[in-house]
């Protein structure tokens, strides 16, 4: 059984039996979020890419928690230089973890790291996690793919993190083509609401969902949890 728990924006605890790790850990200056970061306890910490709002509060939690770091190669090194223990990957690759199995999935999004001594450029990804006996998608800041295919025949995913925000992602009507094409048992929309900007009716978004395809869709607000 995992715990999984929402902290708003794209930010997710996923908790096992033994291993927690906490994806995208943007806490500081997210307003859909209670917590602080030194609330937060992990074994790893996963970022897709290097925009505040995902990299976040990533040096200080990774650093609190002698936890590494697994991003791509240019984000690990940057990460690195800064005294962060990191795991570097890149798109396509997968490792096997004490806490479980990840892969890094393309993602179509921008590249640079937000640094003040930079700029830094990396590619965005998205992850393919498998933990206990259970496979997640979180698919990071991105629009549609033809590649979400690929990931829905060759993976049984049991739950997706999908965009819905449009404008620097996915909006709703391309989330739910999303969700044909991953074909997952469960369906819960991120990266809405925290901003203007990115204003969405996740609601209307889970009845689409519903009714359009076999999967079902939950709607949770930040600090909230469920079992998959
Ligand atoms: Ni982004
Ligand atoms: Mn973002």
């Amino acid at each position: 059984m995992l715990k999984i728990t929402f902290h708003g924006q794209a930010c997710f605890e996923i908790a096992s039996k033994s291993s927690t790790i906490i994806i995208d850990p943007f806490l500081t200056g997210n307003p859909l979020t209670d917590i602080s970061p030194g609330d937060i306890t992990c074994d790893a910490v996963l970022v897709t890419h290097g925009h505040g709002d995902h990299l976040g509060d990533t040096m200080r939690i990774a650093t609190e928690n002698n936890a590494p770091v697994i991003a791509t190669f240019e984000l690990a090194c940057y990460l690195q230089k800064k005294g962060v223990q990191v795991h570097p990957m890149h798109v396509g690759g997968g490792h096997a973890f004490p806490f479980g199995h990840v892969k890094l999935t393309p993602a179509s999004h921008g590249g640079m790291i937000d640094a003040e001594d930079g700029p830094y450029f990396t590619v965005p990804c998205g992850f393919l996690i498998r933990m206990e006996d259970k496979t997640i998608y979180h698919a990071g800041d991105t629009g549609l793919l033809a590649d979400m295919e690929l990931f829905g025949r060759f993976n049984e995913i049991d739950l997706a993190l999908l965009p819905i925000g449009d404008n620097f992602t996915m909006g709703p009507d391309d989330a739910l083509i999303a969700v044909s094409l991953l074909k997952p048992r469960l369906v819960v929309p991120m990266h809405y609401n925290t901003f203007d900007l990115i204003a969405q009716d996740p609601e209307a978004f889970r009845k689409r969902v519903e009714a359009k395809t076999e999967s079902k869709c939950k709607v949770i607000g930040p600090q909230e949890s469920f079992e998959l």
